[in-house]
C-alpha cells in the first residue's frame, strides 16, 4: 500500500513539473506529499505494531488458558487415580480383615470341636487332662498338638500300646477322623 502512496506521491510530483514552470510550487507540492506520505506510513506501521502487539496479547491469553486447562486435567487425572488407589487399598484391608475373621472363626470352631470331643476322656484323663489315665498313662495336658495327633493317629492304626492298654485306647478313637484328631490334639496341648 505504502508503494502505492510513493508511486502517486511521485507521479504528481512528475506532473506538476512537467505542467508548470513554477518550480517553487512543484517542490513544495512535492514536500507536501512525502510529508503526507511519511505520516501516513508511520500511521500504518503504528496500526501494524498494535496489531501485532494484539495479536501477540491473545496468543499469550490462548496459551495460558491451555496451560491451566492442561493442569486442572492433569490435576483431575492425579486425583482420580489417588481415589483409585485408596479403594483397592480399603478393598485389600477389607479382604485381609474378612479372612483373618474367617480364620479366627476356624480356629474357635476346632477348639469347640475338640472340647466337645474330650468329653469322653474325662473320665480317665481328668477334666484338665493331667490325671494319669488309670494310673497307666502319661499326662497328656499341654503336650504339643503334633505329638498328640502322631500318638492318637498310632492307636486308631493299632500300633500303638506303652503300658498294655492300647487297645483301650483303640476303641476310643478308632471311629474318628484325621479332623476330629487335631481338633482334639490342638484341645489337649492347650490345656493348662
Ligand atoms: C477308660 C480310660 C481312658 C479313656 C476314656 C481314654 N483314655 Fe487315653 N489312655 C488311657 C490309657 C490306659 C492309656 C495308656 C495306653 C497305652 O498303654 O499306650 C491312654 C493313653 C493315651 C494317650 C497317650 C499318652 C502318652 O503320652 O503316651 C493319649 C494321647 C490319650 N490316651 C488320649 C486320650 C483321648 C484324647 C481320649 C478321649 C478321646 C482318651 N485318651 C480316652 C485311658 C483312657
Amino acid at each position: 500500500m505504502n508503494r502505492i502512496i510513493v508511486l502517486s506521491v511521485a507521479t504528481v510530483a512528475i506532473l506538476t513539473f512537467s505542467g508548470c514552470d513554477k518550480g517553487d510550487k512543484a517542490a513544495e507540492t512535492t514536500k507536501q506529499a512525502t510529508t503526507e506520505v511519511a505520516a501516513a506510513t508511520k500511521d500504518a506501521a503504528t496500526k501494524t505494531v498494535a496489531a501485532a502487539k494484539e495479536t501477540a496479547t491473545k496468543a499469550t491469553e490462548a496459551v495460558k488458558e491451555s496451560a491451566k486447562k492442561a493442569v486442572d486435567a492433569t490435576k483431575e487425572a492425579a486425583n482420580d487415580v489417588a481415589q483409585k488407589a485408596k479403594e483397592t487399598a480399603t478393598k485389600a484391608t477389607e479382604a485381609v480383615k474378612e479372612t483373618a475373621d474367617k480364620a479366627k472363626a476356624a480356629v474357635a470352631g476346632t477348639n469347640d470341636k475338640g472340647a466337645q470331643l474330650f468329653n469322653k476322656c474325662k473320665s480317665c484323663h481328668g477334666p484338665d487332662g493331667k490325671t494319669k489315665a488309670l494310673g497307666k498313662s502319661a499326662v497328656i495336658a499341654g503336650q504339643s498338638a503334633d505329638d498328640l495327633v502322631k500318638k492318637l493317629t498310632e492307636y486308631k492304626a493299632g500300633t500303638r500300646n506303652v503300658a498294655g492298654m492300647g487297645t483301650l485306647m483303640k476303641g476310643q478313637v478308632g471311629n474318628m477322623s484325621d479332623e476330629d484328631i487335631k481338633a482334639l490334639a490342638n484341645y489337649i496341648s492347650n490345656l493348662k
